[in-house]
């Protein structure tokens, strides 16, 4: 059994690549907002909302995940969001977060997307003077949707571009293969964005081939298919292209039945650039202490391993590279200081 214990795992400096804004609200947020916003929620209070947590498959999550993000609808709800967020991310020592948001949903909904993404922004901005957490935004295209929408949103992000660090693709992925966005994510190259797609999730390891090759993205989300084709395992060692790995998700959507069973450590052994990541932390009821305890303790990873998961964290960030070397120096005093 691994001998790394919570406490330290607690304290050190850490990144999470891969949280879904929206997947953040808390149940006493989420009903917060509903009221203040008049918004039609089916529960009567914030322990009934928590109760429901219990999903089938992805797309059985994804129906309760759009469902709750209808409570955001203004600038100072995005602002409360990230900061409701930040500050308890902080709380555990993460020092580097990069936010997916679902700008399409909030779109469609009739929200402007300069209040979703200035209320981002003025929130990452409090929330690194007051307590140092650095946070970053990824524009998360949603894949059920037409390449033709992927574009518009984008557009409409152009002015807002200087401050997006990636376009990232999410959302249902069985038969929505990445191979439809290609133009989205040349255009995501032109306007200087970092590139990253959620593949071989829930989806086939043809989802990851055709988001290196055809997307040409910098990371992978998930990836835990990969495993079904040796060559792609050794092609992503080899070029060393990050996998944000989430365990505890892929256990609360059933990819993995138990996280005893999960593949991060034969993908670390294999080589891969393996880092563990919350996905949607308040849906599954674990921050990236736990994600990473939790996995620890099923995998029985070494103390090494552990501290190579984290270090990878911020050796995978889109940030720039003397922050990611004076992070890791950080994590590197702290872990063996
Ligand atoms: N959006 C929010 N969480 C997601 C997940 N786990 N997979 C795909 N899209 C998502
Ligand atoms: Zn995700």
């Amino acid at each position: 059994m691994s001998e790394t214990t919570y406490t330290k795992i607690h304290g050190a400096p850490k990144a999470d690549l891969h949280v879904h804004l929206e997947g953040t609200i808390s149940p006493e947020l989420m009903y917060g907002l509903a009221q203040r916003n008049h918004v039609d929620i089916p529960f009567d209070s914030p322990q009934a909302i928590a109760s429901a947590y219990e999903f089938r498959d992805l797309n059985a999550f994804l129906q309760v995940y759009y469902a709750g993000l209808r409570v955001l609808e203004n600038q100072q709800d995005f602002y409360d969001i990230t900061m409701d967020y930040l500050k308890r991310a902080h709380a555990e020592n993460t020092h580097y977060i990069e936010f997916y948001t679902s700008p399409q949903s909030h779109i469609e909904r009739g929200v402007p997307l300069a209040q979703v993404l200035d209320g981002i922004f003025a929130g990452c901005d409090d929330a690194y003077s007051k307590w140092g957490i650095k946070a970053n935004v990824i524009f998360g295209l949603q894949r059920h949707r037409t390449e033709a929408s992927a574009l518009a949103a984008i557009a409409q992000a152009e002015p807002h571009s200087s401050r997006i660090i990636a376009l990232g693709l999410g959302g249902p992925e069985r038969d929505n293969p990445p191979s439809r966005f290609v133009r989205a994510f040349e255009r995501a190259r032109e306007l200087g964005w970092r590139t990253t797609a959620h593949a071989g999730e829930e989806g086939p390891a043809d989802y990851v081939s055709q988001a290196i090759e055809l997307l040409r993205v910098d990371r992978i989300d998930h990836g835990v298919a990969a495993q079904q084709n040796a060559r792609l395992v050794i092609a992503l060692a080899a070029r060393r292209i990050p996998l944000t790995v989430c365990p505890v998700s892929n256990v609360k959507l059933k990819v993995f039945d138990k996280l005893e069973h999960h593949n991060a450590r034969y993908l670390l052994e294999s080589g891969c650039v393996i880092t563990i990541n919350t996905d949607d932390p308040s849906y599954f009821l674990a921050n990236l202490t736990d994600n990473l305890y939790q996995t620890s303790r099923a995998l029985d990873l070494s103390d090494d391993q552990i501290f190579q998961i984290i270090w990878n964290g911020f050796d995978g960030a889109f940030c720039d590279d003397a922050s990611k070397r004076r992070m890791q120096q950080a994590l590197n005093e702290y872990w063996h200081g």
